[in-house]
């Protein structure tokens, strides 16, 4: 997907102030070799970095990666599904990136084989139900013009018992797995986040003008559930948080 990385950086500043709390969880040491997946315009990677360690960003955007090359980041053009690094990290964290990944096995496979044994995964990612709401809403929309929306939709949201699986059947040790919910604030209207984020389902329609007509309709079947009493949209978020380890035969 091709991202409008400036107003990405703009709109869903939200999306790393509300993980910032997974740096913590991560709690990279000063000299450690840290990987961040799906690191966007790198303002969690910028946080570890500042914790002395080695971090590389990886990401499959170039718009987002120029953002984060302009914090003096080292970053890599990258598709999670096939990363070519062995035993080279101590740790890999991974925020609101992971549900973009649609082959995930795959994904927690090439992490295994980057990290040396005893490291660690901490991510944090949609899990099931997450934004549920606005993809119901999307779904009439586009099902009322003749329009599958099925094939559409780029997002994984697995229940914590699909990714616990996942994770076992890789080899690694879940440490923690939290499935929470966590309404999340959305300063602007809601048709700027069906912009930003939905351009899947957006870009299966024939024209500009059916495209607004689509998000007044969504906006309005979300009105009711999302658009809390001072004005501002409640989005439905779902998260699943996760620490898991690539655990040396010492530490099984
Ligand atoms: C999320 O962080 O849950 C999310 C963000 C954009 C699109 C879908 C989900």
């Amino acid at each position: 997907m091709q991202w409008d990385a400036a107003r990405y950086a703009s709109e869903a500043a939200f999306v790393p102030q509300l993980a910032a709390s997974l740096v913590d969880l991560l709690a990279p040491l000063p000299g450690e070799h840290i990987l961040d997946v799906g690191c966007g315009d790198g303002a969690l990677t910028a946080q570890i970095a500042a914790r002395g360690c080695q971090v590389l960003g990886i990401d499959s955007s170039p718009e987002q990666l120029q953002l984060a090359r302009a914090r003096g980041l080292q970053v890599a053009l990258l598709d999670a599904h096939a990363l070519p690094y062995a035993s080279a990290f101590d740790g890999v964290l991974s925020n609101a990136a992971l549900h973009w990944m649609l082959d995930p096995a795959r994904v927690l496979a090439g992490i295994w084989q980057a990290l040396k044994p005893g490291g660690r995964l901490v991510a944090e990612m949609g899990g099931a139900g997450n934004i549920a709401r606005i993809v119901a809403a999307l779904n009439t929309a586009l099902g009322r013009r003749d329009i599958d929306p099925a094939p559409l939709n780029p997002w994984y949201f697995p229940s914590p018992g699909q990714y616990a699986a996942l994770l076992e059947a890789q080899g690694y040790t879940v440490r923690s797995l939290q499935f929470f919910e966590r309404p999340t604030p959305f300063k602007t209207d809601v048709g700027n986040w069906l912009t930003l984020m939905a351009v899947p389902f957006l870009n299966a329609l024939p024209d500009d003008a059916t495209r607004r007509a689509v998000i007044d309709e969504v906006r309005e079947a979300l009105r009711a559930p999302l658009l809390d009493a001072h004005g501002v949209w409640q989005l439905d978020y779902v998260r699943l948080r996760l620490v898991a380890v690539k655990a040396s035969d010492a530490q099984r």
